[in-house]
């Protein structure tokens, strides 16, 4: 099977109710940890690459990881999408490049400038059959290089959303609600505007909602980090239980990075620390590829509620 667009995928998520996660890739071992997972649960799924890990990995190395995962598992269905991309220029490339997905992020514009861009990249992305994600709002948290202050954030006007996607023609919107990028989304008492999404989804009924930085920071890979040497103190995500209730309201893609970075991250840390005689990257990447797979099962099963659903 080729790769596939979100279209279809969101369709039957929002009816049924449920979430695909968009998993950040940035070398072999997490993707194959994710695509094992999504094997097992079969579950659809979005491999997601930033301009990060473009710049890391080099492009066309993932896209043909990403090619030899579909070939170890044709029954699954996968988007491979750009994730936040910032110019017409990089979508235009991941689209000539073969992604079935981009994700053109304007939000930083004044309004009418992210329109213009947003259609721009829509024109040029439906004419090749590629679906875009836009984004309205400004969410707090880290990414790239860019680091969003929460005095900075602004959360989604429903009726701009409602405009935006009217006038873009985007296929899905990221919507800024009170999720974060990063390990450090709350101070006080974690919480997401749920009233403000269920007004959106009134707005828009029927249209594929996205959730950036909604990474549940798991106390267990945070403490695993920590006791083996890591210094990542008072990280903190949005509870598993809320990006739950927000799948019932038109979020359909979930995106998920931290939590697979502390995870991996820890159990790398962990075997190091248990075992400093070996220095066979195998006997740790082995191990941080399994707590990847066991992450996304994880937030399958339990989160997105998206097994068995191919
Ligand atoms: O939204 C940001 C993602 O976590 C990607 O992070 O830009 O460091 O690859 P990155
Ligand atoms: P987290 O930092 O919460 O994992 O968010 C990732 C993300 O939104 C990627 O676009
Ligand atoms: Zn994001």
């Amino acid at each position: 099977m080729p790769l596939v667009t979100t279209k279809e995928m969101f369709r039957k998520a929002y009816e049924g109710k449920y979430a695909i996660g968009a998993f950040n890739v940035n070398n072999m071992e997490i993707i194959q940890g994710i695509v094992e997972a999504a094997k097992e649960a079969k579950a659809p799924l979005i491999l997601q690459v930033s301009a990060g890990a473009r710049q890391y990995a080099n492009s066309n190395y993932l896209i043909k990881l990403v090619e030899a995962a579909l070939l170890d598992a044709p029954e699954l269905d996968i988007a491979l999408h750009l994730d936040h991309g910032d110019s017409f220029e990089i979508c235009k490339q991941c689209i000539d490049d073969g992604f079935t997905s981009v994700m053109i992020d304007g939000s930083h514009l004044p309004y009418e400038e992210n329109i213009a861009l947003t259609k721009q990249v829509v024109d040029y992305a439906h004419s090749k059959g590629v679906t875009v994600e836009a984004e309205l709002g400004r969410l707090a948290g880290v990414e790239d290089a860019v680091n969003v202050s929460a005095e900075d954030a602004t959360y989604t006007n429903p009726d701009q959303a409602l405009d935006f996607v009217t006038r873009t023609g985007c296929d899905s919107l990221a919507v800024a609600i009170g999720t974060s990028h990063g390990a450090y989304k709350f101070k006080g008492e974690p919480k997401l505007d749920i009233p403000r999404l269920q007004r959106i989804q009134e707005l828009l009924p029927g249209f594929p909602i996205v959730l950036h930085g909604a990474s549940s920071v798991v106390p267990e890979f945070v403490e695993m980090n920590n006791e083996y040497g890591g210094e990542i103190p008072g990280a903190r995500g949005v509870p598993e239980e809320l990006i739950k209730e927000a799948t019932k309201y038109g979020v359909c893609k979930v995106n998920i990075d931290s939590d697979l970075r502390l995870a991996m991250t820890g159990v790398i840390r962990k075997e190091l620390h248990n075992n400093p005689g070996n220095f066979d990257p195998r006997k740790y990447l082995g191990p941080a590829r399994t707590a990847i797979k066991e992450m996304v099962k994880h937030k399958i099963y339990n989160v997105l509620g998206n097994n068995d659903k191919l």
